[in-house]
C-alpha cells in the first residue's frame, strides 16, 4: 500500500468503511476540506489502483491539565499545548484485518513527528466500541473527564 495525499484521481466512490458518515465525508466533503487546508487528507492505495483506508487530520489545541489528569507528566510553561486531531481513520470493510490501518495510524505519527511543529498529542474522538478497542490497543488513553475523547503523547 502506498500513502499520498488526497487528490482527484483516487477511486472515492467504492469506498465503504461501515460508519455511513464516515464513507459520505471521504466522498463528498474530504476533498474540499483538503483544498481549503481544513484538513490534511492521506489515502493508502493498492497498486491495483484500489483504495482501501484514508485518514484526515486537522490541527487542534490541548489544555495541560485535561493531560495531566490522566497521570502524564507533560512539562510546560504553558497551558495549551499544539495537538493533531485524527477526525477520521478508516478501512475498507473487505479489506480489513491485513494491517492496513496499523500502518496508516504510523504513517500519522511519522508524519506528526517530522513537521516542525512536532504537535504534543493526538487527539482522536471515539465513536463506538470498536474504534475505542482500536485505539486503546494503538496507545491511546480516554480524558478523564471525556470519555468520548482519546490522545496518545507524541513526544
Ligand atoms: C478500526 C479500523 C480502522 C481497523 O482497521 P483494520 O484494517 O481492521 O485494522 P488492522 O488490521 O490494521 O489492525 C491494526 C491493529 O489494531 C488491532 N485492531 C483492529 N481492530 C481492532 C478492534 N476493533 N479492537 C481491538 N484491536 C483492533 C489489530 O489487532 C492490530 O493489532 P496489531 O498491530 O497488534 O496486530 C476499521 O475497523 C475501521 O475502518 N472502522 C471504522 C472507522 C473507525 O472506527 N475508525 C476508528 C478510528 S477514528
Amino acid at each position: 500500500m502506498k500513502i499520498e495525499q488526497l487528490a482527484p484521481a483516487h477511486d472515492r466512490g467504492t469506498f465503504r468503511c461501515g460508519i455511513p458518515s464516515f464513507d459520505k465525508y471521504f466522498r463528498a466533503q474530504a476533498g474540499r476540506d483538503a483544498a481549503k487546508s481544513l484538513a490534511a487528507v492521506f489515502v493508502g492505495e493498492l497498486a491495483s489502483g484500489k483504495v482501501v483506508g484514508y485518514y484526515a487530520l486537522s490541527s487542534a489545541t490541548v489544555l495541560l491539565p485535561d493531560l495531566l489528569g490522566n497521570g502524564q507528566r507533560l512539562v510546560s510553561r504553558y497551558p495549551a499545548l499544539i495537538a493533531a486531531r485524527l477526525t477520521r481513520l478508516a478501512v475498507d470493510k473487505r479489506h480489513r484485518g491485513q494491517g492496513y490501518a496499523g500502518v496508516l495510524l504510523r504513517d500519522v505519527v511519522a508524519r506528526l513527528q517530522a513537521s516542525p511543529l512536532k504537535p504534543m498529542a493526538l487527539i482522536a474522538e471515539v465513536q463506538n466500541e470498536a474504534a475505542r478497542h482500536f485505539l486503546e490497543h494503538a496507545g491511546f488513553q480516554s480524558f478523564s473527564d471525556q470519555p468520548n475523547r482519546a490522545f496518545r503523547a507524541l513526544q
